[in-house]
C-alpha cells in the first residue's frame, strides 16, 4: 500500500485572459497550497475499484480524476495490474479549492512509484487529467499560466496565515468561465497591495477576474464577501471559480480567532497555514 496526503490550493490571484480556440481560457495567477489535505491511497487488487473510506462510493466511480490519473500511469508503464485507489476526503468538494485535481496530482505520484514511472511522464500526463492538476502535482507556492499547464515555481511563501470560508452553495467552474465571456471579460474583484501581507507585496494589487461571473451564478456570494470582510475588518478574495472566500492573517492564532467569527451556515470554515509541497507520501509498505 502506498499513500499519501495531497493539499487543497488557493488563488491568491488569478487573471483571466481571452478564451483560447480550444475553449479553455489563458490564466495567469499566483497559486498556493494549504493545509487543509486528503488522503489517497494505492494497493495491487484482483479488479480495479475506487471507494472512499470504510468501502463509501466516491463521484463518478472508475470516472472519477483520481482513478483516471493512476489509470494513465499504469497506460504509459504497459502493465496490466489492476489496482484499488482509497480516498480519505477533507477537502470540500466543488469550492474552487481543487480537491479533485489534488487527489489526481496524489494518484499520479503514488502511481508514479507503483508502476516505476518518471515525475516527467507524470507531469506529462497532468494537464490532460485536469487543469489545476499540474499545479498540484507541484505545489508550494507558483505562478501558473497557460491554461494552467505552465508552472513556474516561486520560493514557498512564509509568513501569514489563510482563513478560508466555504459558503453554502456550488458554483460549476465551466458555467462561470462561460459567463465571463458573456459578461464581457471583466476585471474582477480587486486586493489592494497595500493590505497584503508583506511577502506578497511585490506582486502588486491582486485580482480574481472570475469574481463577477461567479457572483452572476450565485448572488449570495457577494453577501457572504461583504459580511467577512465587515467582521474582519480587511478585504476577502475569492479563490478559483469559488465559492470558497478567504482572508490573509499575521499567524495561525490570529487566523483561528478569526475562523471562529464566521456566520453559521459555512460548508467549511477553518485557519489554514500554507505548505511548500503539493504532496507528500506518508506510507509506502
Ligand atoms: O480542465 P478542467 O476540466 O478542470 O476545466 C473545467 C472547465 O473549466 C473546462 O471545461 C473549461 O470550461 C473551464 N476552464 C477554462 N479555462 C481554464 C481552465 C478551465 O475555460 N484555463
Amino acid at each position: 500500500m502506498i499513500s499519501a496526503e495531497t493539499f487543497a490550493k488557493v488563488n491568491l490571484g488569478l487573471r483571466v485572459g481571452g478564451r483560447r480556440d480550444d475553449g479553455y481560457h489563458r490564466i495567469d495567477g499566483i497559486f498556493q497550497s494549504v493545509a487543509v489535505a486528503d488522503r489517497v491511497s494505492l494497493a495491487a487488487s484482483d479488479e480495479d475499484a475506487i471507494a472512499g473510506v470504510g468501502g463509501r462510493p466516491v463521484a463518478d466511480d472508475l470516472a472519477n480524476l483520481a482513478f483516471r490519473a493512476a489509470d494513465a500511469v499504469r497506460d504509459r508503464a504497459g502493465s496490466g495490474q489492476r489496482i484499488e485507489l482509497i480516498l480519505d476526503k477533507s477537502i470540500p468538494a466543488a469550492a474552487g479549492l481543487a480537491g479533485g485535481s489534488a487527489d489526481a496530482a496524489a494518484a499520479l505520484a503514488i502511481a508514479g512509484r507503483f508502476f516505476g514511472v518518471k515525475h516527467d511522464v507524470l507531469a506529462d500526463i497532468a494537464p490532460q487529467i485536469g487543469s489545476d492538476v499540474p499545479f498540484c502535482l507541484t505545489g508550494g507556492t507558483a505562478r501558473v499560466s497557460g491554461r494552467g499547464e505552465i508552472i513556474t515555481p516561486m520560493s514557498p511563501m512564509t509568513g501569514f496565515s489563510l482563513v478560508i470560508v466555504v459558503p453554502p452553495f456550488e458554483i460549476a467552474t465551466p458555467a462561470a468561465f462561460r459567463t465571463w465571456d458573456d459578461l464581457g471579460e471583466p476585471i474582477g474583484l480587486r486586493f489592494p497591495q497595500s493590505a497584503l501581507p508583506p511577502p506578497l507585496r511585490s506582486e502588486g494589487d491582486l485580482y480574481n477576474d472570475l469574481y463577477p461571473a461567479a457572483v452572476v451564478q450565485a448572488p449570495e456570494l457577494d453577501d457572504w464577501r461583504a459580511d467577512l470582510e465587515q467582521g474582519w475588518g480587511r478585504p476577502v478574495l475569492l479563490s478559483g471559480s469559488g465559492p470558497s472566500l478567504f482572508g490573509f492573517f499575521v499567524d495561525s492564532d490570529e487566523a483561528a480567532g478569526a475562523a471562529a467569527t464566521v456566520p453559521t451556515g459555512a460548508r467549511f470554515a477553518e485557519s489554514c497555514d500554507l505548505v511548500p509541497v503539493g504532496w507528500r507520501i506518508t506510507d509506502d509498505s
